[in-house]
């Protein structure tokens, strides 16, 4: 059993547990951060989609002790902060265009996608077809016309 600290979602986070414990479930068990959902815990459906030092990542594929003190975990409930405001624009997009269905998926759809527009934008480029492609997030209902719809609109506000 070892001590883990990093910062989550702004704040700084400590919690005791084996050092193989994959990140998915330090959030979630442990620290009650529940936005971030599992699927297949193999890093292939990306239901478990957050950030850490603003790039998208799979917690569910990371043992808790790959994460150092100073790197920044951000879950879908801090993502609103991020912008300071009470939604991010790519939610209120998500709200505009109505994208959910069950709306499991959704969580790591919305950070794979705030992620990949960061990306663009900082390589002074918009988001293209082929990046909205290459976006490998699982969705059983079906949503994928809806969140591309919505990626493109909230692009426009970031
Ligand atoms: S649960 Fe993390 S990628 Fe599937
Ligand atoms: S909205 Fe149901 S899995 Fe995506």
């Amino acid at each position: 059993m070892s001590t883990h600290s990093f910062v989550l979602n702004g704040k700084p986070v400590s919690v005791d547990c084996p050092d193989d414990v994959r990140l998915l479930w330090v959030l979630r068990d442990l620290l009650g951060v529940t936005g971030p959902k599992y699927g297949c815990g193999l890093e292939v459906c990306k239901a478990c989609t957050c950030h850490i030092n603003g790039k998208a990542f799979n917690p569910c594929a990371v043992p808790v002790s790959d994460i150092q003190s100073t790197d920044e975990v951000t879950t879908i409930e801090g993502l609103p902060a991020t912008v300071g405001k009470d939604l991010h624009p790519m939610q209120e997009a998500w709200l505009d265009v109505d994208v959910a269905q069950c709306g499991y998926c959704q969580p790591g759809q919305i950070m794979a996608a705030v992620a990949l527009v960061n990306e663009a934008k900082a390589a002074g480029r918009s988001v293209s077809d082929a990046d909205l492609d290459g976006l490998r997030n699982v969705c059983r209902c079906g949503t994928y016309p809806r969140i591309r719809k919505a990626i493109e609109a909230a692009a426009a506000q970031m």
